[in-house]
């Protein structure tokens, strides 16, 4: 089989590559290595990714129309994995445009081209943020009037939109895949999770948003990679133009002053907070509905917060990691 996953240097398309990668696949990874956090972790995780077997990896801004084409051109692929994309829901206002141009030219120009080379199979990343600050208490796909309250859930919801509608008619199937804040090895700086662990391993303060009640779905990595590998298998049972968009979350939201006290526990370190206002584009609360998970998969995620957070804490108290991460956690770009 041959796999195209972009983003394929990030947190999740890495995890995903190198589970991909064995002796009867053939997996390209691309990337445009984008400056919104310190490049030299991702070209860490790139060049954990290529010790893979049969991996390739293509540097490629995916928002540029004509080489995009010409990437494509070269290639047809059994799987297209599109997690290629700005991430993070707090970016300044100033920086918005990075939302726009990653999350909705570059769609428009990967599934086009998908389609285009006669893609079996399109899924892609989208994010618990569609749901907004959703009054239900457990948030489900069948629910039609969901509200993003930031910019960056309103371009995932509009890919969702934009997937049904250009895959009608054609050869390609596409699933968009509605992440509950992902964490694991190899995790983006700008998340809590991360910041939480180097504020415990390196000594320096976290800055808390709001007062610690903020409740999510937390969800490790491991799972969300073998919740898609399931996801994609039944994505090809069904017909031509297809599409449809599922929850991967365990549905066991843990509130932020539990996930400081795990981490305190984990580390035996106290972690000194500044405590900040919520921020405007932060949702309260977060919990999949894990039935169609389920329904379609038979399983949903089950690696518990502390054995993630353990495995996670492990990863990061490396030597050659440890170091790193005070440079990682201060390179992510300024939100306000
Ligand atoms: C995360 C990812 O950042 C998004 O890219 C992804 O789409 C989303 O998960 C998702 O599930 O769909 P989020 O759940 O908000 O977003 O996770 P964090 O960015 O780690 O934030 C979690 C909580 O920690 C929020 O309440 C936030 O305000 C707080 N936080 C974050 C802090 O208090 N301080 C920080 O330095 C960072």
């Amino acid at each position: 089989m041959r796999y195209l996953v972009t983003g394929g240097s990030g947190f999740i398309g890495s995890h995903l590559a190198s589970k991909l990668s064995n002796s009867s696949n053939e997996v390209h990874i691309v990337d445009n290595l984008s400056d919104y956090y310190d490049s030299d972790l991702k070209e860490l995780r790139t060049k954990w990714v290529l010790s893979n077997p049969n991996t390739k990896f293509h540097k490629i801004d995916l928002s540029e129309r004509g080489i995009t084409k010409e990437f494509f051109a070269n290639f047809s692929f059994d799987t297209v994995f599109h997690l290629a994309g700005q991430p993070g829901v707090r970016m300044s206002r100033e920086d918005s445009y990075k939302y726009t141009t990653s999350n909705l030219v570059a769609f428009e120009n990967v599934i086009s081209n998908a389609i285009r080379q006669g893609t079996p199979n399109f899924l892609y990343a989208s994010s618990s943020s569609v749901y907004g600050n959703s009054k239900k208490n457990i948030l489900s796909e069948k629910d039609k009037s969901i509200s993003p309250i930031s910019y960056y859930g309103a371009t995932k919801l509009a890919n969702e939109f934009a997937a049904a509608a250009i895959v009608r008619g054609t050869h390609t199937k596409a699933r968009g895949l509605r992440f509950f804040t992902v964490y694991g090895p190899w995790g983006r700086p700008d998340m809590a999770y991360l910041r939480l662990i180097n504020s415990a391993l390196n000594g320096s303060p976290f800055e808390l948003y709001g007062n610690g009640d903020a409740l999510r779905d937390f969800t490790y990595v491991d799972d969300i990679v073998n919740s898609m590998l399931d996801l994609a298998s039944e994505l090809d049972s069904h017909d031509s133009g297809f599409s449809d968009v599922v929850n991967i979350g365990g549905g066991n939201p843990e509130s932020m002053a539990t996930l400081i006290s795990k981490i305190e526990e984990i580390t035996g370190q106290k972690i000194s907070l500044t405590k900040k206002s919520v921020h405007r584009n932060d949702v309260t609360k977060t919990m999949a509905d894990t039935a169609k998970l389920r329904k379609l998969t038979k399983w949903s995620p089950e690696i518990s917060i502390d054995e993630g957070l353990r495995d996670t804490i492990d990863w990061a108290s490396d030597n050659k990691i440890i170091e790193k991460l005070p440079k990682w956690i201060a390179s992510v770009s300024d939100v306000s």
